[in-house]
This record gives structure tokens, sequence and C-alpha cells, in this order.
């Protein structure tokens, strides 16, 4: 593939979604070509399959059918969108990949990182080059998501003894996989996005 596939994870309310937004504008101002994408979503197939796993009743879904709308949603979005722009050449920047099912599914949901691990490799088996683990004290994390509306509540309903247990679970995670690069969410937007912008910029050569 000719482009660069860079992934934000992180706990909701981290900032991902901020700092994506940023990276895409300050590539694009040094002439890259960014495709700015998000998960669950990033296609029109992945996005319908979005509002059926973020609204309505919590227990809507069982943990293991949860697990396999998002893998679709995953699977539509890398053929329609992300391994189309890769061939393109551009930069793909995505809010959230892989590693939130590890994390939300595989951990929370009871015992299933295996499913997790097994699925993603029978159905997507691709890993982005670089991933930007966004971390925060969970509080400050809970208390930016709740000040935000919206309509896709199931999952930030969650509270801070599980967003806790994320925490460590990325953090995790990104100790044991060298594609991560770990940053402090907890200062400023702007003093976030320099240590991105130079965190990544090496990268794209
Ligand atoms: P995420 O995508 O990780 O859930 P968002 O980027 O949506 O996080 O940010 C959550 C909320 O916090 C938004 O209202 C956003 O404007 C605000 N926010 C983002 N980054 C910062 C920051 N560095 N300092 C203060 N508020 C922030
Ligand atoms: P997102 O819109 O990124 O929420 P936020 O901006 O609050 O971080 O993601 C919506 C929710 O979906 C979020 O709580 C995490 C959850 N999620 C999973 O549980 N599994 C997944 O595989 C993905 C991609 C997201």
């Amino acid at each position: 593939m000719a482009g660069r596939f860079l992934s934000f994870e992180g706990i909701d309310g981290s900032g991902k979604s901020t700092q994506a937004r940023r990276l895409a504008a300050a590539l694009r101002a040094r002439g890259h070509a960014v495709t700015l994408t998000r998960e669950p979503g990033g296609s029109p197939g992945a996005e319908e399959i979005r509002r059926l796993v973020l609204e309505g009743d919590p227990d809507r879904w069982s943990p293991e059918t949860e697990i396999l709308l998002f893998t679709a949603a995953r699977r539509d979005h890398m053929e329609k969108t992300i391994r189309p722009a890769l061939a393109r050449g551009d930069v793909v920047i995505t809010d959230r990949f892989a590693d939130s099912t590890r994390i939300y599914q595989g951990i929370t949901r009871g015992d299933l990182a295996g499913t997790v691990d097994r699925l993603h490799d029978l159905m997507i088996g691709t890993e982005p080059d670089l991933t930007i683990l966004v971390d925060i004290d969970p509080a400050l994390g809970l208390s930016r998501a709740r000040a935000r509306a919206g309509t896709e509540l199931r999952f930030e309903d969650m509270g801070l003894d599980t967003q806790t247990r994320m925490r460590a679970g990325f953090l995790a995670l990104a100790s044991r996989h060298p594609r991560f690069r770990l940053i402090d969410g907890a200062r400023s937007e702007d003093a976030v996005a320099d240590d991105i912008l130079s965190t990544v910029l090496p990268h794209l050569g």
C-alpha cells in the first residue's frame, strides 16, 4: 500500500476526535492528501451499523453480537474507505480502529479477548502503521464527554470504574506493540496537537 495508516485511540473524552481533526488539517496544510475517518463508521454501510450499536437500550446486544457488528462495520470501512485511500497514497487518519474492540469488547464485556483477535485475523488482518494513544485521567475524560451533548449514549454511560479499567487496558496494549505512541491528553488542545504533529511527521517521509 502506498499511503500511511494512522489511528487514534483512547477512552471517551480523551480528545481523539479533536486531535484527529487537527492533525488532518496540519498535514493538509503541509501538502499531504489526507483521508480523515472514524469508527464505528467511516463508510455509508458502517455508519448505518454505527447507529445500531451506539443508540438504543444498553442491553440491546449481547457482547458476542456486538463484536460481530463492530467487525462487520470495520470490514466495510476497510473495503470502501481505507484500502482505496491507501492505494491512492493518502495519509489515512482514523478516529478509533481495532484496538477499541480489543479494549471495549475484549476486556470489559466478558472474557472475549481471544474471540476479538480471531475475528480480527479472519476478517480484517491489518493494523495501523502508527497508533496515537491519547491518555487521560478517566474523571477528566468523563467530564469532557458528558459536557458534549448527543444521542450516542450506550457507551458513555459506562462510568468511572469502567473507564479506569479501559485506560489500563489501552496502556497495557500500548506497552506490547511498538506501533503505539503515548500522548498526554490532559494539556491544552494546542500543546497536545503540537506533540502529536511532531510524533507523526517523521513517519511520513
Ligand atoms: P473523544 O473523541 O476522545 O471522545 P473529543 O475530541 O470529542 O474526545 O473531546 C471531548 C470534549 O472535550 C469536546 O467537547 C472537546 O471540545 C473537549 N476537548 C478536547 N480536547 C480538549 C483539551 N485538550 N482541553 C479541554 N477540552 C478539550
Ligand atoms: P466514539 O464516537 O469514538 O466515542 P467518543 O468520541 O466518546 O470516544 O465511539 C463511540 C463508542 O463506541 C465509544 O464509547 C467506544 C465504542 N466502541 C466500541 O465499543 N468498540 C469499537 O470497536 C469501537 C470502534 C468503538
